[in-house]
Formats: structure tokens, C-alpha cells, sequence
């Protein structure tokens, strides 16, 4: 059966890349994998994953055979006719998306007719048809294209991998996009093929939704502190209508990510772009960049000034289950509480060594009980598992101060105050539970 199954290249091996790389591998298809970057290319063929994601090292060595890393593109393009593109398109100073690994692609394509770039990349809308312009003016009017957006989260992107809510297929009807719909066919998931434009609008519009949700519920949590009321009580109310749902009703100390912040940013950008002023992304943004500095707001009303503090940052990666420290609340937070004069330690399981090149004068510590020793405050930043079994009474101890912001709802007030610690959540009434 494997042998059915097509060659395909994937260009950039970084979350996207590898885990489209280690799925389709999974499925039977031989997958040349394509970097620019030496040193990872190097690290993979050792057998070692640059980036922490569960179930990933083991998918990579189980399928090893039929994974080929390589830094340059000619085997790829020979084995394989769909090239995967999984190249960063990071946030530019106006906010606009940065193509520029999407544009050094694109120029290294060969004039071919039996190629197609299948476009995994988040890009702005027009993008796909711009390329397809771009190619045609070199006399590379064969190469085929198709839009077909990533949606994994990180932290479980194996598992979405393996289960997609939907594929999207974006096309112009030809071969290519037959194919990548083959290629998924295994899944059995819901398939949305449609033109390349809306295949590009479905993923910023699925992210920008998804980050109004967070911001609209962050911004109620912030209501229900002024008025007594408890959010995830409100939250569970609203979440059980079903034209609502219960996903992303989480209030918490802002969204970060390589995702939602970048892609906000490039829907309401390129909105602006076409003349059109997208009001509520503006809020979105501006609700979730001021949620990141209300951590500041409660500490400050325990402690007072923050000058000579030690405050104890709990988690440091945007999110739990990732070492990715892309647009983390913790980079916000300590930049902050350094600004404000107080001492910051830090502790994460995981993302240590990424969020060592970004933090700078923060003290590391080895676990979370090492980082709060003498701190007079403790931020729960990132709902790392191991936090929820914190032992409290240990914490009171080890703690100079007695204040915990629990920025993620995580922990149970009542466990956190029966140790003699002051509770403060994100609008939510800590006497409840
Ligand atoms: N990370 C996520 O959770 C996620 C989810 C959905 C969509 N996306 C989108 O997928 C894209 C990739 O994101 P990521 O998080 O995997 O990025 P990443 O930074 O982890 O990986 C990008 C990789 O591309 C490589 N690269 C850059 N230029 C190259 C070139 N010219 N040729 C070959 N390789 C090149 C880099 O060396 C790097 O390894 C972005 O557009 C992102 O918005 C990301």
C-alpha cells in the first residue's frame, strides 16, 4: 500500500515542516525534507528534534526510512512533484506578514510543468495568485499552485495531524490540487475545496476569530472584577449554548504564539491595505496587549511598589506542551516587572533554553519551588501540568511574600489559600472555590 503513495517535499522544517513531514510519513508517502537552516538539517539527520512538540521524536524515528532531510532543494524536486512550503512568515514592523522565505522560494523554482507549491505557510490573501503571476512572467507558467493552510496547534499538532477538524483545499481545479486532496483522503476528515483566495481568507479569518474570543472574554473577566461577578461561572453559562461553545471561553493574561498575534495583525493590515478599516481586530490587538500588563496592576496593589521585589515567574512559553516563546505573556511580564524595579526568577520545564536568548536578567531556576524561594509574589504564567500540583503549604515556606496570581485560572483558590497565601485569578472570585 505504502508504495501507492506519492513522493512529497516539504520546503522548511521547522513545526509546520516537521510535523506535515512525520504525518505524511506516518501515511506511507517518502517525504524530502528541505532547510536552508545547516545546522537543524544536521541535528535531524542525527535523529534529534530541534523543537519540543509531544509524540514527534517518536513519529520521526519510527518512520526514519522514509524521511530524507536535506539543505538542498534539486533531490526534492526530483523525487517529488507537490513541494509542501512550511517557511516562516513572521510579522514585519508595519504588521504586515514577511514573505520574503515565501519570495526565496518561489525564485529557487525551476521552470516546470510537473511541479505544484502546495502552500502550508500563513499568507496574506492575493498571495497565491501573486505567485502564480510571479511564475508565469519568468516563463514558469506550468508550475501548478494550491493554498492548503495549516491549522495545528502546537502542543497536540500530531494528533492534529492525524485528525484535522477539515482540510482546506484552495486550487484552480487541476491536477495538483487532486492530488493534495488524495494525499489527505486516508484522514477521512471533512474536506472544504475552494478557490485559493478563500482558501487563504479561512485561515486568518479562523485565527482572528479565534483571538477575538480570547480578547471578548478577557475583557468580561476584566468586567467581572469591577462588578462581583465570576467569570468561569459566566463562562460556563455562555459556553453551554451551542451557537457559542465552550473552546476558547478561557480568560487568562492574553494570547501569545507564533500565530494569532502575526495573523491578527496581517488580516487587520491587509484589510487597511484594501481600504477597508477592520475596527474590531484593533480592539482584539489592543484588549490583549494591555491583558499581558493587568499582572503588573495586581501585584502592585498587594505589594505596593515594586522596587527591590522578587517576583517568581511560573512557566515562561506561550503556551503549555511547547518550548515556543514566540510573543509569550512572559516576555511582556518581565520586561515589565524589570522596568518597575523588582527581581524576577523563572522557572519552565521545557522552554528554558529558548526563553534564555530572550530574557534577559532574569535567574533561572531548576524547578518551580527553586524559583519561588523568597519571592514575594509567584505569577502562574503558563499552565504547565506539574503546576496543578503545586504543594502550597511547601510554596507558604519557600516564599517570602504571600501572593500568587494564578494568570491562567489554573489553580484551586481554596488549595492556594488554605496554605495561608493571598489567591488573586483573572476575574474570578477567589472565596468560590
Ligand atoms: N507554528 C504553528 O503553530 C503554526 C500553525 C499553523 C500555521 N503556521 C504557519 O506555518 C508557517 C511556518 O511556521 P513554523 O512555526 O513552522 O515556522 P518555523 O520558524 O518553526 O519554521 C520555518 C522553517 O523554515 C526554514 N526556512 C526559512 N527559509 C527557508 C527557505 N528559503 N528554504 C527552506 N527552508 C527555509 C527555517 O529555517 C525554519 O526551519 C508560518 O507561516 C506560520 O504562520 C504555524
Amino acid at each position: 500500500m505504502a508504495s501507492q503513495r506519492e513522493p512529497i517535499a516539504v520546503i522548511g522544517t521547522g513545526y509546520v515542516g516537521l510535523v506535515t513531514a512525520a504525518g505524511f510519513a506516518e501515511l506511507g508517502n517518502e517525504v524530502w525534507c528541505v532547510d536552508i537552516d545547516t545546522d537543524k538539517i544536521e541535528r535531524l539527520r542525527r535523529g534529534e528534534i530541534p523543537i519540543y512538540e509531544p509524540g514527534l521524536a517518536d513519529s520521526v524515528a519510527r518512520n526514519r526510512e522514509r524521511l530524507h532531510f536535506c539543505t538542498e532543494l534539486a533531490p526534492a524536486l526530483e523525487q517529488a512533484r507537490l513541494l509542501f512550503v512550511a517557511v516562516g512568515t513572521p510579522p514585519t514592523y508595519s504588521g504586515d506578514a514577511d514573505l520574503s522565505a515565501v519570495h526565496a522560494v518561489v525564485d529557487a523554482m525551476p521552470a516546470s510543468a510537473r511541479h505544484a507549491l502546495v502552500m502550508k505557510s500563513t499568507v496574506p490573501v492575493g498571495t497565491g495568485n501573486s505567485i502564480k503571476r510571479t511564475l508565469a512572467e519568468r516563463g514558469k507558467n506550468g508550475f501548478a499552485y494550491v493554498s492548503c493552510p495549516e491549522f495545528l496547534k502546537e502542543g497536540s499538532a500530531l494528533e492534529d495531524f492525524r485528525a484535522p477538524d477539515r482540510v482546506v483545499v484552495g486550487d484552480d481545479g487541476d491536477w495538483a490540487g487532486d492530488a493534495v486532496v488524495a494525499l489527505y483522503a486516508p484522514l477521512r476528515s471533512p474536506l472544504v475545496r475552494t478557490d485559493i483566495a478563500s482558501a487563504e481568507m479561512i485561515k486568518l479569518a479562523a485565527n482572528a476569530f479565534l483571538a477575538t474570543k480570547i480578547s471578548f472574554i478577557n475583557e468580561i473577566a476584566n468586567v467581572c472584577e469591577e462588578t462581583g461577578a465570576d467569570v468561569l461561572e459566566v463562562a460556563r453559562g455562555m459556553g453551554l449554548d451551542h451557537r457559542i461553545g465552550t473552546h476558547f471561553l478561557r480568560p487568562g493574561i492574553g494570547f501569545g504564539g507564533s500565530c494569532f498575534p502575526k495573523d491578527v495583525s496581517a488580516l487587520k493590515q491587509l484589510a487597511g491595505n484594501s481600504g477597508y478599516h477592520f475596527q474590531l481586530l484593533t480592539a482584539v490587538i489592543e484588549v490583549n496587549e494591555l491583558q499581558k500588563r493587568r499582572v503588573i496592576g495586581k501585584l502592585q496593589k498587594h505589594l505596593g511598589s515594586l522596587v527591590g521585589c522578587k517576583v517568581a515567574l511560573l512557566g515562561l512559553a506561550f503556551k503549555p506542551n511547547t518550548d515556543d516563546m514566540r510573543e509569550a505573556s512572559s516576555l511582556v511580564l518581565a520586561a515589565r516587572l524589570h522596568a518597575d524595579g523588582a527581581a524576577v526568577s523563572a522557572y519552565d520545564p521545557i522552554a528554558e533554553h529558548e526563553a534564555r536568548k530572550l530574557l534577559v536578567g532574569v535567574q533561572f531556576a531548576d524547578s518551580a519551588l527553586d524559583a519561588l524561594d523568597a519571592a514575594d509574589a509567584c505569577v502562574l504564567v503558563t499552565e504547565w501540568p506539574e503546576f496543578a500540583q503545586l504543594h502550597w503549604p511547601t510554596v507558604r515556606e519557600r516564599m517570602a511574600g504571600r501572593l500568587v496570581v494564578d494568570g491562567r485560572n489554573f489553580v484551586a483558590p481554596r488549595d492556594v489559600q488554605a496554605a495561608g497565601l493571598v489567591y488573586e485569578g483573572i476575574g474570578r472570585l477567589a472565596c468560590r472555590r
